[in-house]
């Protein structure tokens, strides 16, 4: 039943993945969005000549741990993941201790000038008061070469009470930095001079837009082109008024003019599957054609059901001499320049971002790049084959949970889980499980995690059995739970079937239809065994500024527990995107 009802659904929505680039339009293409699907917000996109005419992309990442993924393509098409700028806890520290699920990596912006690339962001601790300049802390990462992760610099500090900040270099060589001031408090995009090297600022900030008028201006850009600096931003909020508006001044500090014709890109009041169109960047191609990237929420309008979040969609701009620039709307299928050649000769570990997972955890391999934590992975949580057990993944509970104290704070010990982003709407993920719970309420399993008050989870747990005896009252129960700002299913718990415990077992998470995903079990060595024990709606990981990570989790529940959980043949397989 399952099995038919998953290839009705390949049937109608699944599309290949890239279309023949050339269309007989003028030489003009056509390509689907999202370019970077899953949990990929707040882009900010460049071309870098000098590196063999390279795209590269970076991405928040909230309280993920690597953080601020770098994605590069060289035909705009095929996305490689080269790295992860945050890639070492010393390179940040403070995300250790970061508080609150709209916390952590907001909006990096990231930039190429002489030979270095800068990747200017905000960590943010968002539980703060948002007059509170220890709520806003403002860096900057440099790296000379981004394929190599040790390449990436330690995070230099600035002072500015907002996040969003972006550097530009004026042709004197000036280096400026622009940001949104915290709106709760002073709303408008803020410049100033810095050095890029040490995170020392030239002056005051002085405010030099504050947009149309919608609700917190932020994410800016500043570009030069014919005689003038255009600032671009967003406004409306990152939800369904989300909207990209410029301005334009003969002087960097203004004062800027409206284009008349704002927002120049939004999805607001349509009916467009693609929503929150907003947070954009531009940048050119080698034939000097213009591009924008967005981002963007595959939700409709009713805005309900959008598990992967906020996503990194492309789309032509034309942009003509002393004229503004023209942005093609956001959908998911899109026309507009050539595209360049189809190449996908791209260095770095990780990777492309279509790639199903087929993971083995050999002896002597490391965890691949795409994987994430939940801020850092605490002392030896996690280990690739572990002596006497090859090809596993070993896991060390957590005394907290997913959600553990409070939601919004890791707590000490952290939360062991590890993950990769959901980057279908159809897909299919499994792993094996070979877990022997010993003490009460020790627990491992699988998660749709959005955020520690965002989960849908279904492990093994060690529980009290109703027909107790002398020698044995805890019997392993299958429990299905989740936890979310809406109303959550009831839990389900279910002794694991007696000719199933003490057997490595499969479980497996899969987007069950449209709207609802499904949590299955069962033998690893009998998978016609398999059962569903629950469905659980994408709404309940429909929130906020993070999209779903498939993972797994193992923890003592705060009890006792120290029980090992390994895992095996970790598999994520795409079987549809949803465009409209
Ligand atoms: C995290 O933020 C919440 C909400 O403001 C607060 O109650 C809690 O004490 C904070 N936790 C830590 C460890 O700072
Ligand atoms: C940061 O700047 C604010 C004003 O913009 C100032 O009040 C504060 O003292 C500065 N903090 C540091 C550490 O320089
Ligand atoms: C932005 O608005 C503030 C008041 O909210 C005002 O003081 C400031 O002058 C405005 N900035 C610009 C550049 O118009
Ligand atoms: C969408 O419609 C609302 C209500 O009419 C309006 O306030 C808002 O400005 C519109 N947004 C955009 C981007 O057009
Ligand atoms: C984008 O769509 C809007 C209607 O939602 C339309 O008014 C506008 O002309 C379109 N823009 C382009 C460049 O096609
Ligand atoms: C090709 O795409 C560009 C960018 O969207 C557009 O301006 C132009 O009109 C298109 N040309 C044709 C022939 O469709
Ligand atoms: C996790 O732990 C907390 C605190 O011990 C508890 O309140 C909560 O019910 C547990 N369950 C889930 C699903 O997080
Ligand atoms: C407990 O015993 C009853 C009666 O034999 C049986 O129906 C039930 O399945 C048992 N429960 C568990 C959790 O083993
Ligand atoms: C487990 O027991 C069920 C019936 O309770 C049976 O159908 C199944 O074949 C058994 N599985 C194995 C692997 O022995
Ligand atoms: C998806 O499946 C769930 C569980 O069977 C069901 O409740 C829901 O209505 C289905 N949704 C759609 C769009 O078919
Ligand atoms: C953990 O162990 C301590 C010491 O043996 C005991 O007092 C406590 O009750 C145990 N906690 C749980 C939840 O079992």
């Amino acid at each position: 039943m399952i099995f038919t009802t998953l290839i009705f659904l390949i049937f109608w929505f699944s599309v290949p993945e890239c279309l023949g680039n050339s269309l007989p339009n003028g030489g003009n293409s056509s390509f689907y969005n999202p370019i970077l699907p899953g949990f990929h917000p707040d882009p900010s996109c460049i071309f870098v000549k000098e590196w063999d005419n390279t795209f590269f992309c970076a991405s928040s990442s909230f309280n993920a741990f690597p953080g601020i993924p770098i994605h590069a393509s060289k035909d705009l098409q095929n996305w490689k993941l080269i790295g992860n700028v945050l890639n070492r806890p010393e390179q940040l520290p403070e995300l250790a201790v970061s508080n609150g699920s709209t916390s952590g990596i907001w909006a990096p912006s990231i930039r190429y000038h002489d030979g270095i690339f800068y990747l200017v962001t905000t960590f943010v601790q968002d539980k703060r008061a948002a007059d509170d300049a220890s709520r806003w802390d403002n860096i900057i990462f440099q790296a000379k070469n981004p394929f190599e992760p040790s390449s990436w610099s330690n995070a230099i500090h600035f002072n500015f009470t907002g996040y969003d900040t972006s550097p530009y270099w004026d042709e004197d060589e000036t280096a400026y930095v622009v940001g949104s001031h915290a709106y709760h408090v002073s709303a408008g995009i803020h410049l100033n001079t810095v050095n890029l090297e040490t995170g020392d600022l030239g002056s005051d900030w002085i405010d030099i837009w504050n947009g149309t008028g919608g609700l917190a201006p932020e994410g800016p850009h500043i570009y030069k082109k014919d005689g003038y600096y255009y600032l671009m931003i967003a406004e409306g909020g990152t939800g369904l008024n989300h909207m990209v508006t410029i301005a334009r001044s003969k002087n960097i500090y203004g004062p800027y003019g409206s284009n008349p014709a704002n927002p120049i890109v939004t999805n607001a009041n349509t009916s467009a599957y693609f929503q929150t169109v907003g947070h954009a960047d531009l940048f050119q191609d080698a034939s000097s054609n213009w591009w924008g990237v967005a981002l963007s929420t595959r939700s409709g309008p009713d805005y309900l059901t959008y598990p992967m979040g906020r996503e990194t969609v492309l789309a032509p701009v034309t942009w003509e001499t002393g004229k503004w620039p023209i942005w093609s709307n956001v959908s998911g299928q899109m026309s507009g320049w050539p595209l360049p050649p189809t190449d996908t000769g791209i260095g770095g570990s990780g990777p492309f971002i279509t790639a199903p997972d087929d993971l083995d955890f050999a002896p002597g391999t490391e965890i691949p790049a795409h994987l994430l934590y939940w801020r850092f992975p605490v002392g030896d949580s996690y280990t690739v084959s572990s002596p006497g057990h090859p090809n596993t993944l070993r896991l060390k509970p957590s005394k907290l949970n997913l959600t553990a104290y409070d939601g919004n704070y890791g707590g000490p010990g952290g939360q062991t889980f590890i993950g990769r982003r959901q980057t279908d709407s159809l897909f299919s993920y499994s792993v094996n499980m070979d877990f022997l719970p010993q003490v009460e309420e020790e627990e491992a399993g699988i998660s749709v995690f959005l955020t520690q008050n965002h989960h849908i989870d279904l492990g093994v747990v060690m529980l009290p059995s109703p027909n107790a005896t002398m020698t044995s009252n805890l019997i392993p129960y299958f429990r299905f739970r989740a936890i979310s700002s809406i109303p959550v299913p009831d839990p389900i718990v279910a002794p694991v079937p007696s000719n199933w415990t003490n057997r490595v077992l499969t479980m497996e998470i899969k987007a069950f239809n449209l709207t609802h995903y499904s949590f299955s079990a069962g033998p690893a060595d009998a998978q016609s065994q398999m059962q569903t024990i629950a469905y659980a709606p994408g709404a309940l990981v429909s929130w906020g500024f993070t999209g779903t990570l498939l993972g797994i989790y193992a923890t003592s529940n705060g009890g006792n527990g120290t029980t090992d959980a390994y895992f095996s043949s970790w598999k994520y397989t795409g079987q549809g995107q949803i465009r409209n």
